[in-house]
């Protein structure tokens, strides 16, 4: 039975228009509301559009406002009682509201609401509350004042970054400041037409993936400097896709036109691909033509970025608590901790009290950018702190709190929650769990991503790597390669990677340092190689290594009984010479009568003159007794063996 579209859409209960865009979104082509619609397709949009109807509902039930009486105000402690939800994590709430109030003060009535809002409560409050809050009276409307935009540099290697930032840095920052820069703050300010700007000093990409992974916004604007003779390469269009994702708008600097092959027009031609199409184009993308070199543009550029900034009206209350971003770290020899923070919203000032990642402290000292102390700072400063109680990680979101207290109960919290996120991390991925299970024998695959440079090397890796085999025939171990490309490694594969247990093996190619650290935290191998045949040789051996190995028996020594006492509470001791080898406690023993085997069991002690020994070499006497056997007889030979591993050879 075929339907039209509008028909199923009347027959769902929705608008056709939805339904369409919901084909659309499954991958089922439609050209209007009159199209057909086969039986099978039908029965697939009813379930998922009926399950979809039903889970909405029950969400909607879940968020049944519930409503909470109160006759006072609570503090956090009380308001953690009222909504079942822990203190901690009302504390991190209400800072992120920017309020500063300590655990036991009360809070105020325009946060509480939104607070207990966002729990899908409503506040009922007492008659002698309401008379004594004045609900008429607006929230106090803080003043947010402009603030200055935040810059960092993206680009493909070589392309000019670092010589962009230089000749910047060199000639915006008055004389004379040039040399006090603290140049490890990583983060300075720049003056144009008395406008401020900061560039972040880490590579670009960095500031974006930490951003992303703590959901932190580090920079307002990316420059994407692109070497206008070289034009769009696979790292340019990498940059690309990382401002795009964090949603940062993107001025192009189209650098080196000084050499004499530049091409910025192609440049231009080439950006439009990607969604950058220049203002002269009638696009909104501003591009600048600029020779870091010979420090041409640059002051184009930056009053690009002030336009840029202008446009994206950038504001920031300096009136609530300061939160920002910890740029860099390190352990001084003198001062201890230092950290560069770069705060995005907010102040602080010495004496204040801050958590940031999984520390906290205390403002001793505070530093602006050109190593000068500071007393107090307000939004978009790069300032070094001193005071920290461990040392923080770049990229940790850093706030100020009311008091220690506060500090420390948010840390401990976040200390616990880390503790059960290893636990479940390591019972999730981790390659040495992956191996030893290997080892173990509770798995015969192994998993691989694999990355090449060229289409051939692909398809010459993928036939290689399908012919290893490796174990016996009962049990052979697999290799299955779950997702295979040319092109650099990805996040995308890391994650690929850490979902399905797999490591991921690169030929000619790098991944950049934050794939690599992203690995590292996703606890994912990546094994990078040059030649093939040390690919599939290395994948052979380590399958081998890994391999349940398999067991030889080998045997160690031998004794002959030559007395035999009865000891009461222990048993039979053979009073015993060593024939040949090394008899050690650990072994295993057979007892061997007339050359047949008579039992076979474990030591439990072995003796020289009454002291307990680990071992005995031929030619010495000692007493012997096995565990659960007292039968033992004169001219017995007790065999010694133990177990080695062989590794599979293929
Ligand atoms: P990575 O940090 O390796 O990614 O490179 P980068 O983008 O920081 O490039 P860098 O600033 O190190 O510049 C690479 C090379 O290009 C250096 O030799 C620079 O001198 C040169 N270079 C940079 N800008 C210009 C320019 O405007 N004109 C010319 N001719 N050369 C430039
Ligand atoms: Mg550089």
């Amino acid at each position: 039975m075929k339907m039209r579209v509008y028909e199923l859409a009347e027959n769902l209960k929705i608008p056709a228009k939805e339904l369409i865009v919901f084909l659309k979104n499954e991958g089922i082509k439609v050209k209007n509301h009159m199209s057909n619609l086969d039986q099978d397709t039908i029965e697939l949009i009813k379930e998922v559009v009926i399950s979809e109807k039903e889970r909405k509902e029950k969400e909607k039930e879940k968020r049944q406002v519930k409503s909470i009486e109160i006759n006072k105000l609570p503090n956090l402690k009380e308001l953690s009682f009222h909504l079942k939800v822990p203190l901690s994590e009302l504390m991190q709430k209400i800072i992120n509201y920017g309020t500063i109030s300590s655990i036991d003060k009360e809070i105020p009535v325009n946060v509480l609401q939104k607070i207990i809002q966002e729990y899908g409560f409503q506040i009922k409050y007492s008659e002698k509350l309401k008379d004594k809050l004045d609900f008429h009276k607006k929230d106090k409307i803080t003043k947010l004042i402009p603030r200055p935009p935040i810059i960092t540099i993206i680009g493909h290697v070589d392309h000019g970054k670092t010589t962009l930032l230089d000749v910047i840095r060199k000639t915006n920052v008055t004389k004379g400041e040039v040399g006090g820069i603290t140049q490890s703050i990583g983060a300075y300010q720049v003056n144009i037409n008395n406008k401020k700007i900061v560039f972040i000093d880490t590579p670009g990409h960095e500031a974006f993936t930490t951003m992303r992974a703590r959901g932190v916004k580090a920079t307002d604007i990316a420059i994407l400097v692109i070497a206008a003779d070289d034009g769009v390469m696979p790292q340019t269009i990498e940059a690309i896709n990382h401002a795009k994702a964090a949603n940062v708008p993107i001025i192009v600097a189209l650098n080196k036109i000084d050499k004499p092959n530049a091409n910025p027009e192609k440049v231009k031609k080439d950006l439009s691909k990607h969604d950058l199409v220049s203002e002269e184009w009638g696009g909104e993308t501003l591009m600048v033509e600029i020779s870091a070199l010979q420090n041409k543009g640059i002051r184009e550029l930056l009053e690009a970025i002030s336009l840029q900034a202008e446009m994206l009206e950038l504001k920031a209350n300096p009136k609530i608590p300061a939160r920002g971003l910890i740029i860099e770290t390190k352990l001084d020899k003198r001062r201890g901790i230092v950290a560069s923070v770069l705060i995005r919203d907010g102040s602080l000032k010495v004496g204040d009290y801050f958590i940031a990642g999984l520390t906290y402290g205390k403002i001793r000292n505070l530093i602006d950018d050109k190593g000068k102390s500071i007393k107090e700072a307000g939004p978009s400063t790069p300032v070094e702190i001193i005071g920290f109680s461990k040392l923080p990680q770049a990229g940790d979101y850093f706030q100020i709190v009311p008091d220690e207290k506060f500090a420390k109960i948010i840390i401990e919290e976040r200390e616990n929650e880390k503790r059960s996120k290893i636990m479940e991390e390591s019972s999730k991925v981790s390659l040495e769990k992956l191996f030893l299970e290997m080892k173990e024998g509770k798995i015969d695959k192994l998993n691989i991503i694999l990355k090449t440079d060229t289409q051939g090397s692909l398809d010459a890796l993928e036939e290689a790597l399908k012919k290893i085999k490796v174990g016996s025939q009962d049990k052979e171990i697999k290799i299955d390669i779950i997702h295979s490309g040319v092109g650099n490694i990805t996040e995308t594969d890391i994650m690929l990677a850490s979902a399905s247990e797999a490591i991921i093996v690169g030929f000619n190619i790098r991944p950049d340092s934050n794939v690599q650290k992203i690995a590292k935290n996703e606890k994912v191998e990546i094994r990078l190689y040059r030649i093939i045949y040390d690919l599939i040789d290395d994948i052979k051996s380590a399958l081998q290594g890994y391999l349940k190995p398999k067991i030889k028996e080998r045997i160690c020594g031998q004794a002959e009984v030559r007395e035999i006492f009865k000891v009461p509470k222990v048993g039979t001791v053979a009073g015993s010479y060593v024939l040949n080898g090394k008899i050690a406690k650990k072994d295993r023993v057979r007892v061997i009568r007339d050359g047949k085997l008579i039992y076979e069991g474990k030591v439990a002690s072995l003796k020289r003159f009454k002291e307990d020994v680990k071992e005995v070499n031929a030619g010495f006497e000692c007493g012997i007794s096995i565990e659960n056997y007292n039968d033992i007889k004169l001219k017995d030979i007790i065999e010694f063996y133990n177990f080695e591993e062989v590794k599979e050879q293929n």
